[in-house]
C-alpha cells in the first residue's frame, strides 16, 4: 500500500508573491476553484494581514470551496492570528500557518534575538492560534540554514503546543537534495513527539532544486508538499504541483500516492498563466509548450516508430491532447512524411527524397514549417496534391 502525499498549494500566497502577478478576489475565487477540482488537499489562500484585498480573498474563497482545507498565512504575532482566524471564520476545513524564522541568519540579523526568545514567540503563536482553530500549522522559516539541534527542540516545542503541521522551509532554496533529505531524516528521528505531526516540505527553486528536495524530503518521512502551479514564486519560484504530482505518478516505485487528478494539469497551467500575465518557458518540464514536442530527426523517427523511445509521460495523463512532431531543418524524412500524412497528403517514396531537400532549404530560412508551408512546398514542386 503506497503512502498518502497531502498536496498544500500557495499559488494563491507564496506563488502570488512575484512582482505583476497579483490577483483580485474573482480571478483568486476562479483559481480556488480550478485547484479543487484538481484534488489539491490544502489551498494557501493569502495573508489577510497583508492588506484589506487579501483578506477579502482569503474569505471570499473560505465561503466558495468545500472540499478542501483552507489556509491563511500570519507571522507569529497575536493580530495577524487574529485576522487569519477572522478572514477564515466561513471555511469548512479552516488552517492558521503561522511561524518564526529557525536559521540564526533570521534570527540574529532579521529579528534581532536570540533562539530562545524566538523558540517562545513560536509556541505562543501557535497556542494563540490553537485558541481559533484546530488546524494550526506552524513554519520554521529559514529551515534549510538552521541548526538541525535547534530546529528540532523548535520542531518539538510547536508540537508540544498543539501544531498539527509543521512545515521544514528551504525559504532560500539553499539545500542540495541528500542534505534536506537529511534534516528531515534528523527530525523524523530526534523529535519525540513527531508522530503527532505531519511533516511538510517547502522548497523554493533558487538553485533549480525544489522539487529535486521536495521528493528528497517526501522520502524521508515528510508527507505534505507545498508547491506552487508552474512553479511560480518570488525570485526563481517555489515548487512545481506538476513536477511532484507527476514524478510520484511516473515512478511507482518511490510508493507515494496523492488525490491530484494530472489529467487537469495543462488546463490549470494554462488558466495560472493567463490570469496571472506570466508565460510558462517552452522548456518547463510537465507544462512547458516543448514538453511533449519532438524536433530533431533522431528523436523523430524513434518517437514514430514508438512513442516510449522518447516520452516517458503519456501526454494525456496531464491533459495535453498529443505530442507534436515540429518541422524544423534538424526534422528528418520521416517526420516530414508523417506531417505531410497528417494533413492528408500521401508523398510516395520517390517524392520523399526531392520534397526533403527542398524543405530543408524552406526550414534554414523559416526555422519553423507549418502545415501551408508544407502545402506550398508540395504544390510549388509540381506535384499533385493526392489526398
Ligand atoms: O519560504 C518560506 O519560508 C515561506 C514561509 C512563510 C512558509 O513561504
Ligand atoms: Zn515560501
Amino acid at each position: 500500500m503506497s503512502k498518502r502525499v497531502y498536496i498544500f498549494d500557495t499559488t494563491l500566497r507564496d506563488g502570488e508573491q512575484v512582482p505583476g502577478c497579483q490577483l483580485n478576489t474573482d480571478e483568486k475565487i476562479i483559481v480556488a476553484k480550478a485547484l479543487e477540482e484538481l484534488g489539491v488537499d490544502i489551498i494557501e489562500a493569502g495573508f489577510p494581514i497583508s492588506s484589506p484585498a487579501d483578506f477579502k480573498s482569503v474569505e471570499a474563497i473560505s465561503k466558495n470551496v468545500k472540499n478542501v482545507s483552507v489556509c491563511a498565512l500570519s507571522r507569529a504575532v497575536k493580530k495577524d492570528i487574529d485576522c487569519a482566524a477572522e478572514a477564515l471564520q466561513f471555511a469548512k476545513h479552516p488552517r492558521i500557518h503561522t511561524g518564526i524564522g529557525s536559521s540564526d541568519i533570521h534570527i540574529h540579523h532579521k529579528f534581532k534575538s536570540t533562539r530562545e526568545k524566538i523558540l517562545s514567540q513560536g509556541v505562543d503563536a501557535v497556542k494563540w492560534a490553537k485558541k481559533s482553530v484546530e488546524d494550526v500549522e506552524f513554519y520554521a522559516e529559514d529551515a534549510g540554514r538552521a541548526n538541525n539541534i535547534f530546529l528540532a527542540q523548535m520542531v518539538e516545542a510547536a508540537i508540544d503546543a498543539g501544531a498539527t503541521v509543521i512545515n521544514i522551509p528551504d525559504t532560500t532554496g539553499y539545500c542540495l537534495p541528500h542534505e534536506y533529505g537529511k534534516k528531515i531524516n534528523f527530525l523524523m528521528e530526534n523529535v519525540t513527539n513527531i508522530h503527532k505531526a505531519i511533516i511538510a516540505v517547502h522548497c523554493h527553486n533558487d538553485l533549480g532544486l525544489s522539487t529535486a528536495n521536495s521528493i528528497s524530503g517526501i522520502q524521508n518521512g515528510a508527507s505534505q508538499i507545498e508547491c506552487t502551479i508552474n512553479g511560480i514564486g518570488e525570485r526563481a519560484g517555489n515548487t512545481s504541483l506538476e513536477e511532484c504530482a507527476m514524478i510520484i505518478k511516473s515512478h511507482a516505485d518511490l510508493n507515494f500516492h496523492t488525490n491530484i487528478d494530472t489529467s487537469k494539469i495543462s488546463g490549470i497551467s494554462k488558466l495560472v498563466s493567463k490570469l496571472m500575465r506570466m508565460n510558462v518557458q517552452p522548456n518547463k518540464a510537465i507544462v512547458g509548450s516543448n514538453a511533449f514536442a519532438h524536433s530533431s530527426g533522431i528523436h523523430q523517427d524513434g518517437f514514430l516508430k514508438n512513442r516510449n523511445t522518447y516520452e516517458i509521460i503519456n501526454p494525456e495523463d496531464v491533459g495535453v491532447e498529443s505530442s507534436s512532431i515540429i518541422l524544423t531543418a534538424r526534422s528528418g524524412r520521416a517526420a516530414l512524411y508523417y506531417r505531410f500524412s497528417q494533413i492528408g497528403i500521401n508523398v510516395l517514396p520517390d517524392e520523399l527524397d526531392r520534397l526533403y531537400s527542398k524543405f530543408l532549404i524552406e526550414a534554414d530560412r523559416k526555422k519553423l514549417i507549418t502545415d501551408d508551408d508544407l502545402i506550398s512546398l508540395y504544390e510549388l514542386h509540381g506535384i499533385k496534391i493526392s489526398k
